[in-house]
């Protein structure tokens, strides 16, 4: 099980100095860039990302809820970007967005919103690098968890002895809710839970237990 620590709910004004001594502990720094239009919040976009990139080698895993994804695609790989993940429900054509992040040679994902059904990305499994799950509605860290998503993870799981990719979940996971999708997930994102954390190191070294 991997781990891809967002960013959203650290102190932006004290960035570099949160995360550095984290590095050790994660697999991804998870970069959740919103643009108040495909979701209904904010975030930052390129400049925090390539501000950070000076600092680490880990490995950025960029989830754009953006509209256009496609036309920021050479900004973000650009920028650092290692995995570049976008939104099924974006208005984007997925196999020519699929292409633009291939041909910046970055890995790609597909996400899906909680309520949108897997089967609609079953034709592109074949082109992915990995398939983001959002367990919460996106916009937001620090919402719930939403078992309903359960299925939808053991349906995937199946799908992997067909199609070589792998599954992360995004949103609400916790040291409770990481017992539901262990075994249903490769990486799982986490915010808030590490953000709020008064002991941020030893938090990621019990989630990974
Ligand atoms: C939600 C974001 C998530 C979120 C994770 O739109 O995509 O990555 O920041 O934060 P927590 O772990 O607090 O749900
Ligand atoms: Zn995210």
């Amino acid at each position: 099980m991997k781990i891809s620590l967002s960013i959203l709910d650290f102190d932006f004004s004290n960035l570099a100095n949160e995360l550095e001594p984290l590095y050790p502990y994660i697999d991804y720094l998870h970069m959740d860039v919103m643009d108040g239009n495909f979701v209904p919040n904010l975030s930052f976009g390129v400049p925090i990302i390539k501000s950070l990139r000076k600092q680490t080698k880990v490995l950025f895993d960029t989830h754009l809820m953006i509209t256009n994804p496609k036309d920021f695609i050479n900004d973000f790989a650009n920028a650092g970007s290692d995995l570049i993940t976008f939104h099924y429900e974006s208005n984007s054509d997925v196999l020519q967005t699929i292409k633009a992040i291939k041909a910046k040679n970055k890995q790609v994902g597909l996400s899906i919103k909680p309520n949108t059904e897997l089967g609609v990305i079953k034709p592109y499994l074949e082109h992915l690098d990995l398939v983001l799950v959002m367990s919460v509605e996106p916009g937001f860290g620090g919402q719930k968890f939403m078992t309903s998503v359960i299925d939808k993870l053991r349906s995937l799981k199946e799908l992997q002895k067909e199609y070589d990719f792998k599954i992360f979940v995004d949103g609400g996971i916790n040291l409770d809710t990481i017992s539901e999708v262990k075994d249903l997930c490769d990486t799982v994102i986490v915010g808030s839970c590490i953000a709020k954390s008064t002991d941020r190191i030893n938090t990621l070294l019990d989630l990974k237990r």
